[in-house]
């Protein structure tokens, strides 16, 4: 069935604005306890190492431009030539792809410089600005607009702009005045704004980077730097075991919160993952700050990587989880446990609110051949009921250089693995060209008569207004949730600016046979939902409707 396609009479006469475009839902026949894993690509031609869904449902997908010629040409005999590549100086392959998950197409993007190892994040109107990466790339903006109504839009270099320092590793989180901040990167001990205002300096240094350092060669532990906007407008920001609340329009650090229990290292190389759980404005009336929690799962323990990389000797990775209610009077992480270790998961959130930890290893950190024994359960946290549930297992390994994101209609994309200095098909762990997309127990077949369709929306950027939903289900068991969910930027295990809001619902009625709408409150500010553009699915008895796309502006 599509989202759209279910035509009913609406009782009270209400018109709707917007139709919206039908998108089809993936479903399945078979018994789907645990959800199921299907490969809906053999090979991209790359390693999907970072990717970013778009508001047209595309997903920009790439790895780094001197990973040598990679297994996709570059359309028209195009090439390109960079005597500063180390591996390839002319190369006539791609490093980028845009995916359609819909028609399960893909077609090359030329990428110029080299985004290894980069981040990004969308702007306000919704463009993929890129930042950074490595060599000829370490300063380097770039930016992908879509183009949904024709299919020739490509990557972007900006020359006239380039970041103040090199950033390699960094990680990116747009802001509620839709600017977008830059912080870190290796040996970069700073953070800075894109696009700058007129008041903004270059850079701001920032001493808890540096002193979150890990003095061992190689063994930083605090690379991609875990960023999570919060609701009060301030920045959560972690590195290794440390963590403050800080205030970026003033450069200064309010708050100091307690070490993360245990011995590991929770960031690059000895990766774990981060979320901002699910920001719930139920019964807030758009009055006061929600709950903002963090959850940050994995790493590694202190050594493992010098362990790994020196002398092949794998640690086995954390097994622990750790929560922060960041508003608390006293804040203090409470632990809990994985049913396994795990270093390099990717936390993915769903629209139901909860959370799919996935990927990556049980021993060893990131790193070159630096992790042993994948995990191919991923688990589903409930946060409400702090379970974990194995779900079924994938059959690819996605080690270091994997990622994962959550697509509009409700799957779980994932690619990438590519633990080697260059493409190497015939390693033990071989670099994987593969998408494989992982289909929850909602998508199943027995949930198909709960699961809402989106008709309609009557007002596309609702925010801070009420507005209305209507949408139609077979069978009304009751309970509906209006969930907007950010799209990520993932790469290393983290995904940049994903954000899960629960809508605050005034209410929900029958208005046709089979034919419901629900009224929700639009996001109160743009520090609860930044502006840019967002998946909006309408949830009924934990069963998500495919999303469709509304703008925070
Ligand atoms: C990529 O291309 C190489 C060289 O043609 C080939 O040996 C290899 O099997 C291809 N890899 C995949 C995963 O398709
Ligand atoms: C940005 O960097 C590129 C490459 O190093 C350089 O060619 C360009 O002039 C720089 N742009 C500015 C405005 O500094
Ligand atoms: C929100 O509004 C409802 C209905 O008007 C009211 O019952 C409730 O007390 C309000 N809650 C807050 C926190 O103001
Ligand atoms: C993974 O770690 C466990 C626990 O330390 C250890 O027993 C096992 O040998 C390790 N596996 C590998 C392949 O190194
Ligand atoms: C949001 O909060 C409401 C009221 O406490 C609760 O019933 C609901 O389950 C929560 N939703 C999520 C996704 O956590
Ligand atoms: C959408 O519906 C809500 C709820 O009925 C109403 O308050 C709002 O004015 C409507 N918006 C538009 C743009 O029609």
């Amino acid at each position: 069935m599509k989202a759209g396609t279910m035509a009913f009479k609406i009782k009270n006469g209400t018109s709707f604005l917007f139709v919206i475009l039908s998108f089809g839902i993936f479903s399945s026949t078979r018994s789907t306890k645990g959800g199921h894993w299907v490969e809906v690509q053999r090979s991209i031609g790359i390693s999907a190492m970072h990717m970013q869904v778009m508001f047209d449902n595309k997903v920009v997908i790439f790895d780094r431009t001197d990973f040598g010629p990679s297994n996709i040409s570059l359309s028209n005999g195009r090439c390109r030539y960079n005597p500063r590549d180390m591996a390839l100086k002319l190369d006539c392959t791609a490093h980028s792809v845009l995916y359609d998950p819909a028609a399960n197409t893909l077609r090359p993007l030329t990428l110029h410089t080299d985004a290894w190892c980069s981040s990004g994040a969308l702007t306000p109107d919704g463009t993929l600005l890129q930042t950074g990466g490595f060599n000829d790339g370490y300063t380097r903006l770039r930016s992908f607009t879509p183009c949904p109504h024709h299919d020739t839009c490509d990557w972007r270099e900006h020359t006239s702009h380039n970041l103040s320092t090199s950033r390699w590793y960094a990680s990116n989180q747009i802001l509620p005045d839709g600017k977008i901040i830059i912080v870190g990167g290796r040996n970069s001990f700073t953070y800075e704004f894109i696009p700058k205002a007129k008041t903004d300096k270059p850079f701001y240094f920032l001493p808890f980077l540096k002193l979150t350092r890990d003095p061992i060669r190689g063994e930083e532990n605090n690379l991609y730097p875990f960023l999570h906007l919060l609701p009060d407008a301030n920045l959560f920001i972690f590195a290794n075991r440390n963590s403050i609340l800080f205030d970026y329009t003033r450069n200064k650090v309010l708050r100091t919160f307690p070490l993360l229990p245990g011995r590991e290292k929770r960031n690059y190389p000895s990766t774990a993952s981060s979320v901002l759980l699910p920001l719930n404005l139920t019964a807030l009336n758009g009055t006061r700050l929600p709950v903002a929690e963090i959850m940050i799962c994995g790493g590694a323990y202190p050594g493992a990587f010098t362990l790994a990389n020196k002398l092949k000797i794998f640690l086995e990775a954390s097994r622990t989880c750790g929560r922060l209610r960041v508003f608390d009077a006293n804040p203090k992480w409470v632990m809990e446990n994985m049913p396994m270790p795990r270093v390099m998961p990717d936390m993915i959130l769903l629209p139901t609110g909860n959370v799919v930890i996935l990927n990556g290893a049980m021993n060893g950190t990131a790193g070159w051949e630096n992790a042993v024994n994948p995990v191919f359960y991923p688990v589903l946290y409930k946060p409400g009921l702090r379970s974990f549930e194995m779900l079924s297992p994938a059959s690819t390994p996605r080690m270091y250089h994997s990622s994962s994101v959550l697509l509009p209609d409700g799957r779980i994309l994932v690619g990438g693995s590519n633990p080697h200095r260059l493409y190497h098909f015939r390693a033990y762990y071989p670099t994987e060209l593969s998408l494989d997309a992982y289909c929850p127990e909602y998508l199943g077949a027995e949930a198909e008569a709960w699961r809402p369709s989106i008709v309609a929306v009557n007002d596309t950027a609702p925010y801070g207004r009420v507005f209305a939903v209507t949408f139609s289900l077979r069978e009304w068991l009751g309970g509906v949730a209006v969930t907007l969910v950010a799209p990520s930027f993932t790469t290393h295990s983290f995904a940049m600016n994903q954000r899960v809001v629960v809508l605050d619902v005034v209410g929900v009625k029958e208005v046709a046979e089979f034919g419901y709408r629900v009224v929700a409150r639009g996001p109160p500010s743009l520090a609860v939902a930044p502006p840019g553009y967002y998946m909006l699915f309408i949830v009924h008895a934990g069963v998500p409707s495919a999303a469709v796309w509304v703008q925070v502006k």
